[in-house]
């Protein structure tokens, strides 16, 4: 545990429960990661992200109806209203993608209103609009992100279709041709990977927005924001970066001997939780290798960087516990989907929304607003002196 004054502070509150879950749980020493108590490589490998989501949002396994009438549900809510394109439109296009969609989010709860049947500690809390706001929120959130990716590159966004599952909708909005089915498989198992992880920095922004009762699409809105920056969301694309300027395989050696030495971090490495591999890092190399094969072996160079890198890396950084996370292979696969870098954080929302709505839904039925202490240490009481005196 990090150092603790006697106030019992504990900067980034490491190791500080802030909540009670069933949701998901990880053993960091194990490299063990369960959503429900499922285990994320049997998940990634068997399920699928309509029924990753379903397990994190009601708990256990759906049955055939369940699965077919909530990915229903999502499938008719992908439309999102005009004016929310509008608002796009509105927005600079070399803008970052992650403002984009926190801006559009933030605006669903103007065209779907119902906070108010929301109620203090979930008493009499109206169920049919939470379930509502968590399809509508879900269906909503691959539509934004591809929304965004036709309107900067100055095309009209292309309509949902109804028949596709979740990836493939998606994979077909981003890139409108018919998805390939092993690129939509392998782009399903990484929604599913990134559903889900505990009570991380992003997750926590979504818990206190919550607590006080404020509208889910903000809810997830606080999230987007904190999932954005360099040292959450916002690291896969800084690995791709990475690999760039490193160059070459033979460079990667030197390359990390300087950087580490100048105490710059290694993008994708380490985790507060994890003290091994990142499982999510071992289940996205597995991807990207089903990928080369299904490519003939055409795949990024910065693969084998990356590779090299990790090989390098271990020597260095395990005995500190730092490892590969989830996000140093992702960017790699979802440049060979054709995917923008700046777009691999909202792809990763995209998938945290289930994730986060989970939460919002689980803490509503005993909610209390969170109100932390904190440890003052500024000046005494002292007299105002007019500009005059100063
Ligand atoms: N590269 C080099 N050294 C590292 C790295 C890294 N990526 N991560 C941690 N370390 C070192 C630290 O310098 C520190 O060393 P010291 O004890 O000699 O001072 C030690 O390991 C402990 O690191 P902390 O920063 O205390 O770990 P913390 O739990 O606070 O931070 C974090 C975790 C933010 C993820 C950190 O590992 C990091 O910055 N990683 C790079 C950014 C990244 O990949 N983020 C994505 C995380 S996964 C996710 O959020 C989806």
């Amino acid at each position: 545990m990090d150092k603790q004054d006697n106030n019992g502070y504990v900067p980034g509150l490491k190791g500080i429960p802030a909540a009670e879950s069933k949701i998901s749980f990880l053993d960091g020493q194990a490299g063990l990661l369960t959503y429900r108590g499922y285990p994320i490589v049997e998940l990634a490998q068997q399920s699928t992200f309509e029924e990753a989501a379903w397990v994190l949002i009601n708990g256990e396994l759906p049955n055939t109806d369940e699965l077919t009438r909530f990915a229903s549900d999502l499938r008719a809510n992908r439309r999102v209203k005009y004016n929310v394109r509008d608002i796009m439109k509105f927005l600079p296009i070399d803008g970052d993608p992650m403002e984009a969609l926190q801006t559009c989010v933030a605006s669903l709860g103007m065209f779907y209103p119902g906070q108010e049947r929301m109620t203090a500690n979930g008493v009499n809390a109206d169920s049919e609009f939470v379930e509502q706001m968590i399809i509508k929120i879900l269906a909503s959130m691959a539509t934004l992100v591809a929304m965004w990716e036709r309107i900067r590159r100055g095309d009209d966004p292309i309509l949902p279709r109804t028949d596709l599952t979740y990836a493939e909708n998606f994979l077909y909005m981003m890139n409108e041709r018919e998805p390939d089915p092993v690129e939509a498989r392998i782009m399903d198992a990484c929604l599913v990977l990134h559903a889900e992880h505990t009570i991380n920095a992003s997750t926590f922004a979504a818990l206190v927005c919550g607590s006080t009762l404020a509208p889910p699409n903000l809810v997830v809105a606080s999230a987007i924001g904190t999932l954005a920056g360099p040292l959450h969301g916002g690291a896969n694309q800084r690995v791709l970066n990475m690999l760039d300027d490193i160059g070459s395989v033979e460079n990667v050696a030197g390359w990390l001997d300087q950087r580490l030495a100048n105490k710059q971090v290694i993008w994708g490495f380490g985790h507060r939780e994890y003290k091994v591999k990142d499982p999510r890092a071992n289940i996205l190399q597995d991807l990207l290798e089903q990928l080369r094969e299904h490519r003939h072996g055409q795949i990024s160079p910065l693969y084998e960087r990356a590779k090299e890198l990790e090989r390098c890396a271990e020597e260095h950084l395990s005995p500190k516990g730092i490892f590969p996370n989830v996000d140093f292979y992702s960017g790699l696969l979802y440049e060979a989907l054709g995917i923008p870098r700046d777009q691999f954080t909202p792809i990763f929302a995209i998938s945290r929304t289930a994730g986060w709505l989970a939460h919002w839904k689980e803490q509503i039925t005993h909610n209390r607003i969170f109100r932390p202490t904190q440890v003052y240490t500024g000046y005494e009481p002292r007299s105002y002196r007019p500009m005059s005196l100063r």
